[in-house]
């Protein structure tokens, strides 16, 4: 829009136009590939209907398999009656039910820490902490494939924002190296990170940290429940739960419900609890999520079984995709990302297991590399040996199919570029511009840079 004034025509920019300007996912959808916001219309423990049609499901987080167990459902549904459906406000003024401090104190109990402070959603967790506790002239020293939750806090913060290379005690030596003694530090990470599933080496950080007087945060999303002994996460599965400071997690996953957490020393959950933003501008866990919640974190302890089966399935599909030569990177975890490439290649990979009863979905940049799009799947305990036999044979059947095996990315010719989605099925190169990926960057440019999703 433009207004003439004095000193000439102004234009105004439409805050607006870009959204108007996005339409890549039109394209998609236009090719019949489009794989997000699929409705799911019910569930049926490891598969869920979609259009009428069951489909077995390695695209959730659901590792234990406790979203649709029975005895979860009916304590959300006991606490449901008992306390309505919402508590209509926050934690602080009138929204803190009993069953919230029991599901505190019986979390600080497992994981053996002092307290513990829930919150409505992980990510809250993560963007509340960080931005409560990190102050102006203190550092994050921020992994550089921690979780967007993670990224956000960092950015929100008023402290500077030090990124370092994946799971690389040097890379955060080097950073650490270069701050200044009088700035607090707080080292960031992923216990298991969400997209390579691979593990902490939380030793290494640990002994660089302590060099430093910095001290430790791990996100613990994807551990608990799956990592340590009776899926207490990576600190205790390192042994040094006495040595980090504080550990967040959510219930999203294992726990198969929504919301998140922090646990450390009183003094620090205290303190959030009296200034975190987005623990007291937010109204508290709904009552089903806290009696559901709480029922399966019982129920996950006493059925060890369901850890065991989770990491015999997982070995299997580790096996099973290497075997057939899929590059599964790095990965350590039920979390098992494949590697297909192109972003065309991955979007109708994704749609052909679809069509053939599997639901996954593809992950592409900034999420990954560009280039290096991914099917990020992930196995649960419930997973029986037949569909994870069909889900192998499938899998291999159509990446041979597509050639996925002579992309790009397994044949080392690695192509980033300029441009929106790429829907080339072909590897034909393209304009020659990098596309420098977020949170990707040279190790070394980048101290004190913003990190980005
Ligand atoms: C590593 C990690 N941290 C935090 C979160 C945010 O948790 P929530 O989904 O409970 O908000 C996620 C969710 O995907 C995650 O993967």
């Amino acid at each position: 829009m433009s207004q003439n004034t004095a000193h000439g025509p102004i234009t105004h920019k439409d805050i607006f136009q870009k959204c108007r300007e996005f339409t890549d996912p039109d394209k998609v959808k236009a090719l019949g590939v489009y794989p997000y916001f699929r409705p799911i219309e019910g569930t049926a423990g490891n598969q869920v209907i979609v259009g009428g049609r069951r489909k077995i499901m390695i695209g959730s987080n659901n590792y234990l398999g406790l979203a649709n167990d029975e005895r979860v459902i009916d304590a959300a549904q006991a606490a449901l009656r008992k306390y309505g459906s919402g508590c209509t406000g926050s934690r602080f003024l009138n929204g803190t039910l009993d069953i919230h401090g029991q599901l505190e104190e019986a979390l600080a109990q497992f994981l053996e820490r002092e307290a513990c402070l829930v919150f409505s959603t992980g990510f809250f967790a993560n963007e509340g902490a960080l931005v409560t506790l990190c102050e102006e002239g203190d550092f994050i020293l921020c992994d550089r494939e921690n979780h967007a939750s993670i990224v956000d806090g960092c950015r929100a913060s008023r402290a500077k924002t030090v990124p370092f290379a994946h799971n690389s005690a040097e890379s955060l030596r080097r950073r650490l190296k270069r701050l200044p003694p009088e700035g607090g530090k707080l080292v960031v990470m992923d216990g298991v990170f969400s997209m390579s599933g691979d593990i902490i080496d939380l030793p290494a950080m640990k002994a660089v940290a302590d060099e430093y007087g910095a001290k430790l945060y791990v996100d613990e999303a994807h551990s608990l429940g799956v990592v340590g002994p009776k899926g207490k996460g990576t600190v205790h599965q390192f042994g040094l739960n006495d040595s980090v400071d504080l550990v967040m997690g959510t219930f999203s996953k294992s726990l198969g419900s929504q919301g998140g957490f922090i646990a450390g020393p009183r003094p620090i959950i205290e303190y959030l609890k009296h200034k975190c933003r987005c623990f007291i501008f937010t109204a508290s866990l709904a009552p089903a999520i806290s009696g559901g919640v709480l029922k399966a974190l019982e129920l996950m302890q006493e059925e060890t079984w369901r850890i065991d089966a989770l990491w015999k399935n997982t070995h299997r599909m580790h096996e099973g995709f290497r075997s057939i030569g899929f590059n599964i990177g790095t990965t350590q975890t039920p979390i098992v990302p494949l590697l297909i490439g192109s972003e065309m290649k991955a979007f109708v990979f994704s749609q052909k297991l679809f069509d053939a009863g599997i639901f996954t979905t593809p992950a592409i940049f900034p999420a990954v590399r560009y280039g290096e799009a991914i099917v990020r799947t992930s196995y649960m305990a419930t997973h029986t040996e037949d569909e994870l036999s069909y889900v192998l044979e499938t899998c291999e059947r159509v990446g041979k199919e597509l050639g996925i095996f002579e992309d790009a990315a397994y044949t080392g010719e690695s192509k980033r570029r300029n441009s929106g989605y790429d829907l080339n099925l072909s590897d034909q190169e393209g304009p020659s511009d990098i596309r420098e990926p977020a949170g990707t960057g040279s190790d070394e440019s980048a101290v004190c840079a913003p990190v980005s999703g």
